[in-house]
């Protein structure tokens, strides 16, 4: 039995859960509740980032304390992703006790290792909103490959991190005035001495190669330190006068560490600190993944490391790293109008229709990832209700009136049984890779095949000649078996679309399904009246949607 930590990026606490959060919550969510069909421990921890100059202007803009604003949304967040069948065992804010104690703690070792100082640096200020400007705040041409509207930390063409002030043409995206430059004294960490252990720490993970030569590319050159303080006016944590006057924590230095502190919350409200040392004791061999978007790889894939050294804690096991949602071939974006959080979805569809669907263009890859909603559409009514309720719904009448809804103590056919099941090995591996999209497509064609073989064997022309069955017991059987081949799908989609499973398992009487089950056909036992499992989608809602 493995023992598996899984976290998503923590989402800002300044508007809803959209579809590119919930994206990487389905990502995750898929592979936690995979494992733990097999039998692993696996605890999967989230936490709203509740800081920052993003969270401030929204509270500023809404005339309300953050403090008040940042209690509402968590309380939103945590329903929106239950919404989505996503039960976090734990999910916190940053904005915590516990989380301070941890920075606290973090800029204490940074002190006694003396990689911290002070310097005064040039900064932008915007102007008319009386506000240093965070990088993202800042737009201009990117000062290495001349790319324009790129952010003042990294250029989304080339890649390249350089310091904001190095912008061609800046220009504030809070007021598109010109930003002014100004001078403010900041903390850095020195981040350059942990290079070389960064690139064999990085090599050990488990990352898809993509992720790991852009790594590999950042550090190529030496390591930009990092500016952990920020200027009034912001909403964080106030770092202690003894190592600079008056200045904030930068958000991302709490965000990260959120993933520390909100696992020991969970361990003491489980009264088992042990288990926060066995995961994150510098020797744990237990895992720790990380699913996140491609735009936040340097903070996980370089900072993140450098803060566990420090802290004297392990290393995570794995990096799972996604693209960017499209609509339709387009950025989604609320100026764009295409902007769907999953309040708008639910409205018009369900959660296991996007969780099929985004698991059917997921792969472990930096790709951004379009959606079509016509696509989506399309392919739940073929392949959920036409290939795969289908089978239940044809099976289930036989076996009521003439079976009284109990499975034959044999099966029919051994051989394509065992077809199903030892396709197990293939559909196993492809989870445990992150490749859902090739599982579904293993699905489908199992789904063809299965009913083919069910047209081939025509159970509804019994008793005329030419039919495969030729008698009652026969005819039991060959039901047996379809409902067996139809319990076994459902255990390699349980992972997916778990809200469907679960009226799956009322249909066949079962309590649960997991991945041991593929080797117990459910023989001699009373299943349940079939009543319908899922509607087909209504194409006419797409136009509502967007
Ligand atoms: N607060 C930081 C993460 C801190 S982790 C210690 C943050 N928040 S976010 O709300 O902007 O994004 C949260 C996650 O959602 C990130 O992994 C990000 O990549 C992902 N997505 C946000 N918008 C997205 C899309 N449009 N498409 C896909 N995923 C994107 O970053
Ligand atoms: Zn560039």
């Amino acid at each position: 039995m493995k023992h598996i930590l899984v976290t998503c990026a923590l989402p800002y606490a300044n508007g809803s859960i959209h579809l590119g959060h919930i994206l990487e919550h389905i990502q995750a969510d898929i592979w936690v509740k995979f494992n733990k069909m097999l039998g692993n421990k696996v605890y999967f921890i989230c936490a709203d980032d509740s800081h920052g100059t993003a969270v401030y202007l929204k509270a500023k803009s809404l005339q309300i304390n953050p403090k008040n604003m940042i209690k509402n949304i968590l309380v939103e967040h945590i329903n929106q992703f239950i919404n989505f069948n996503i039960f976090h065992n734990y999910y916190s804010t940053t904005h915590s006790k516990y989380n301070y104690i941890f920075l606290k703690k973090f800029i204490n070792r940074c002190q006694k290792k003396n990689i911290l100082y002070t310097k005064s640096v040039l900064q932008f200020y915007d102007n008319t909103k009386k506000i240093f400007l965070p990088d993202r705040y800042i737009e201009g041409t990117c000062p290495i490959c001349n790319s324009i509207n790129q952010y003042g930390d990294s250029c989304f063409i080339c890649g390249s991190i350089y310091n904001s002030i190095d912008l061609i043409n800046p220009i504030s995206r809070l007021s598109s005035t010109i930003p002014n430059l100004m001078y403010s004294d900041h903390l850095f960490i020195n981040l350059n001495i942990f290079k070389n252990n960064l690139i064999y720490w990085i090599n050990e993970y488990n990352l898809n190669k993509n992720v790991l030569n852009q790594l590999l590319i950042w550090l190529k050159n030496d390591l930009i330190d990092w500016n952990i303080s920020r200027d009034f006016p912001y909403f964080g944590f106030k770092i202690p006068s003894k190592y600079i006057y008056n200045k904030y924590f930068y958000v991302w230095c709490d965000a990260l560490l959120g993933y520390i502190s909100t696992f020991y919350k969970y361990c003491k409200y489980k009264k088992s600190i042990n288990l926060f040392s066995n995961f994150w004791d510098i020797n744990s061999n237990y895992e720790l993944y990380h699913f996140i978007g491609k735009d936040i790889l340097y903070f996980h894939g370089i900072l993140w490391p450098i803060i566990l050294n420090i802290l004297n804690y392990r290393q995570p096991t794995g990096l799972v790293v996604h693209g960017h949602i499209m609509i339709n071939g387009i950025k989604m974006s609320k100026s764009l109008n295409n902007y769907i959080n999953t309040n708008n979805w639910l409205q018009y569809f369900d959660a296991d229709s996007l969780r099929y669907y985004l698991a059917s263009l997921l792969n472990n890859s930096i790709k951004d990832i379009n959606i079509s909603l016509n696509d989506l559409v399309n392919k739940i009514n073929s392949d959920i209700v036409n290939k795969f309720i289908n089978i239940a719904s044809r099976i289930s009448g036989f076996l009521y009136k003439y079976f009284n809804n109990i499975l034959s103590k044999l099966l029919w056919d051994d051989n394509i049984y065992n077809y199903f099941v030892n396709k197990s090995i293939i559909i196993y591996n492809l989870y445990l890779k992150f490749n859902y999209n090739k599982i579904i497509i293993e699905i489908n064609l199992l789904l063809d095949i299965i009913n083919k073989y069910i047209n081939d064997h025509s159970p509804w022309i019994l008793n005329t000649i030419g039919s495969k069955l030729k008698n009652i017991n026969n005819l039991h059987m060959f039901c047996t078996t379809i409902i067996n081949i139809f319990k076994v799908l459902s255990i390699y989609l349980n992972p997916i679309i778990p809200n469907i499973i679960s009226k799956v398992k009322i249909f066949l009487n079962i309590k649960k399904l997991s991945w041991n089950d593929l080797y117990k056909p459910l023989l001699n036992h009373k299943i349940k009246k079939y009543i319908n499992i899922y509607n087909r989608l209504n194409i006419l809602n797409i136009n509502k949607i967007l």
